[in-house]
């Protein structure tokens, strides 16, 4: 186990250095809580010899589509295969890589008729190899850790993150603790922490609680910590971005939409962009907009009363339990994004979740809960005219579908809303509800359940 010393993580590589988002200060290594050793804010990686050592933009996009052919590990990461705009590895070998990335981008024609914006599309960060967008910032964090010599890495999670963290850690031959709220995670994202070998505690509090005591832990005993606070997850998810333009051949789309929750999400997509910017790969920024959970909207809030200028932390509650956090850890990085590329915030209540969720899942695509708001979003975001009709527009769908069935049956069962304020708001979903049928096993009973189907 590596010593507890303040530069524990220890990653020495002359290609990148820790800046502080606040004070600026610029160092080598980063404390076990991946914070400002001056000011006590968030660190980001920088490349400060990017602008002399990178290849122009051309060579960077032909070597990309060139490693496509490979069939060298790194090479059929998504995520690796963008490994010249990452941290730098000494050899490929270090990767720990599930081959993430790799998500598919798919036009959304009936979301696209509800909201009447032809253009839209959705990049499906739920196909990573564990269900969600977390895979392509813990290949790069979990690989750092083992790098840096770190027998344990440690998270707070709603429970992707967890997931995520499992699976790296056992691929990557270390042992892996996670803190979840007791009660608040869907069971499908527990089970895998538990399937891949995590030490998995939950705990008598919600997500910030379970983050808080992290943050403690981190500077008592030797484990790593692998929740986005940490900016080598960052990096990895920054490549969502990168994939998402070449897919689109560098020829923006007009506005990428992401769910907020700690907002390490949104913050690394729109580091991508502006670096992406800055090196000369796109011409023009799409504007990046964040939707919350109306009972989860700390970011909004912060926006609207605060300027952006402090956090507004709230009591977060959301039957979307992948962002039911109320005091994000990114917010600051979150704001600077938002800003530089001219995005959106919004925030959408849980009926209006619930229906699209159920209008992407029509699509044959499905997502988790969480993803939803995007599309929710969307339609709000049209409404108030920030997004015009004739512009094209990404969902970041950051979540699978399987990952919260529960959600799911109780919501094409009519249960989702039962004894709540919704409850009455609810019948408008009646039309996209499909309940299983009980019926006796006859013929005549499943020809029935057709032809009423057909009615
Ligand atoms: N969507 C899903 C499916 C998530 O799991 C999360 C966050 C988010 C959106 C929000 O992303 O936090 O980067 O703003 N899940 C974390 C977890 C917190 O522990 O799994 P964010």
């Amino acid at each position: 186990m590596p010593p507890l010393s303040s530069s524990a993580p220890g990653v020495r590589q002359a290609a990148f250095r820790f800046r502080c988002i606040a004070c600026g200060d610029l160092s080598d290594t980063a404390s076990q809580n991946f914070r400002c050793a001056q000011c006590g804010d968030l660190l980001e990686i920088t490349y400060p010899h990017w602008k002399e050592t990178q290849p122009e933009a051309q060579k960077l996009k032909a070597t990309w589509r060139q490693r496509r052919l490979s069939q060298s590990g790194v090479d059929l990461s998504g995520v690796w295969r963008f490994r010249d705009l990452l941290p730098a590895l000494q050899n490929d070998d270090q990767a720990i890589t599930l081959r993430e990335g790799n998500t598919p981008l798919y036009e959304l024609p009936q979301c696209a008729r509800i909201t009447g914006v032809p253009g839209l599309f959705a990049k499906h960060q739920g196909l990573n190899p564990t269900g969600s967008f977390k895979d392509a910032g813990m290949t790069v964090a979990a690989t750092f850790a083992r790098i840096a010599g770190f027998r344990w890495v440690a998270c707070a999670s709603t429970g992707n993150t967890s997931a995520s963290m499992a699976a790296y850690a056992a691929r990557g031959g270390m042992r892996s603790l996670v803190l979840v709220p007791d009660g608040k995670i869907s069971w499908s994202k527990l089970s895998q922490a538990l399937d891949y070998g995590a030490v998995t505690c939950q705990l008598r509090t919600d997500f910030d609680g379970c983050l808080r005591l992290l943050q403690e832990l981190v500077l008592r005993a030797p484990v790593y910590q692998l929740n986005s606070i940490n900016p080598f997850r960052l990096e990895g998810q920054k490549t969502l971005a990168l994939e998402l333009l070449e897919q689109f051949d560098w020829q923006p789309p007009d506005h990428i939409i992401v769910p907020g929750g700690n907002l390490g999400n949104s913050s690394a997509i729109g580091k991508a962009l502006l670096e992406m910017r800055d090196l000369g790969l796109i011409s023009r920024l799409p504007k990046l907009s964040v939707i919350q959970a109306e009972g989860a909207n700390a970011l909004v809030r912060t926006l609207r009363e605060a300027g952006g200028k402090r956090l507004i932390s709230v009591p977060a509650e959301t039957r979307a339990t992948a962002i039911r956090i109320g005091n994000p850890a990114s917010w600051k990085k979150a704001v600077h994004v938002l800003e530089a590329t001219g995005g959106a915030c919004e925030q959408v209540t849980e009926v209006e979740i619930a229906q699209a969720k159920a209008e992407i899942g029509a699509e044959g695509i499905g997502c988790e809960p969480a993803s939803a708001v995007t599309l929710a979003g969307l339609k709000k975001l049209v409404k108030q005219g920030f997004v015009k009709p004739e512009e094209s527009v990404v969902l970041v769908l950051t979540g699978n579908l399987l990952k919260d069935p529960d959600y799911t049956m109780d919501f094409h069962r009519g249960d989702l809303f039962k004894g709540t304020s919704d409850e009455r708001a609810d019948t408008a979903l009646k039309p996209l509800r499909r309940p299983p049928i009980v019926l006796d096993a006859t013929l005549d009973a499943v020809i029935g359940a057709l032809e009423q189907a057909e009615r």
